[in-house]
């Protein structure tokens, strides 16, 4: 079997072509009145410069945003916000041969036999749990940390758990390295390395969750630490073949406390990564029943 090194940052950039100048710059500082302009390309591409940003990756990421809104992938202005303030590039950077197709439509390979989701399904699925400001979100499967990285600019309180333990580091590392660069909004987010079919119990109760890996029931410890009147967004099905689903927890008149479950995607089958379960310290299998 052909076995793939993954590199971090700097050595990913070297490989793919690029100077290592790209990496010398430094990011505006985080705000949260930081507001990329949606009006035009140039603008958006000059504003993100101003920033310290490339402007080859800007102008993809402005091409992509407007992908996802001809086909109704994003529409919230602070979802929107927060793909366009969102380096996918840098989620990238760990494999050189992704790191020039961040801003593709397709979900890349990031190792460990894990995937980076693709910003359609990502923005999608961001934008169906509408985050608000100072809201508590929990995200199972970490991966790349991009998703929590859009998340982390929408709230102060961004949690995100992954199972593999290598990639769990390699992941915070990145967060560090991005915070140290002049992305400060990365400080949102607190990382934890488990099994996130148990949750993050201390941590919650949350107002959104987003899990990332595919299971075929919805992980009763997450409904439980979801509280009432959140909302979760979830791939449910069989492996490979799952439907990803908005699940509401709502309190009736009476007190009970009552689910409803809405397809995203109108009954269309999205595959994922299968939700794995931790024996001891060895990943050993799926949570599936
Ligand atoms: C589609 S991948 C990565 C998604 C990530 N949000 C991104 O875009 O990079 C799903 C991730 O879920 C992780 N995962 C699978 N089972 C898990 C579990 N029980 N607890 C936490 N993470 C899990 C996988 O290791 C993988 O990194």
């Amino acid at each position: 079997m052909k076995r793939r090194t993954f590199v971090s940052g700097t050595a990913a950039l070297a490989a793919a072509g690029f100077g290592s100048s790209a990496f010398a710059a430094t990011i505006k500082p985080y705000s949260w009145d930081l507001n990329p302009p949606t009006d035009t390309r140039d603008n958006f591409i000059a504003w993100g410069k101003a920033r310290g940003e490339d402007p080859v990756f800007l102008g993809q990421r402005w091409d992509r945003f407007q992908a996802l809104l001809k086909n109704k992938d994003i529409w919230g202005a602070t979802t929107i916000r927060a793909f366009l303030l969102t380096p996918r590039e840098e989620f990238a950077s760990v494999n050189p041969a992704i790191y020039k197709r961040a801003y593709e439509h397709n979900f890349l390979d990031i190792g460990y036999g894990v995937t980076m989701s693709g910003p359609h399904l990502q923005g999608r699925m961001t934008n169906v749990i509408d985050v608000k400001r100072g809201e508590k979100v929990l995200e199972i499967g970490t991966g790349s940390g991009v998703q929590s990285a859009y998340i982390a600019n929408l709230t102060e309180n961004a949690y995100t758990i992954e199972i593999i333990a290598p990639l769990a580091q390699r992941t915070r590392a990145l967060y560090d390295k991005l915070i140290d660069k002049g992305y400060t909004e990365y400080k949102h987010i607190k990382t934890k390395n488990s099994d996130g079919y148990y949750g993050w119990e201390e941590a919650g109760p949350f107002d959104k969750i987003i899990v990332t890996c595919g299971i075929d029931h919805v992980p009763p410890p997450l409904l439980q630490q979801l509280k009432t009147g959140g909302l979760m967004v979830i791939p449910v099905g069989p492996p490979g073949a799952q439907r990803v689903l908005k699940v509401s927890k709502t309190q009736g008149a009476d007190g009970s406390i009552t689910t409803s479950r809405e397809d995203i995607y109108g009954g269309k089958i999205v595959p994922f990564v299968p939700f794995t379960k931790l024996e001891g310290d060895k990943i050993a299998g799926t949570h599936n029943r």
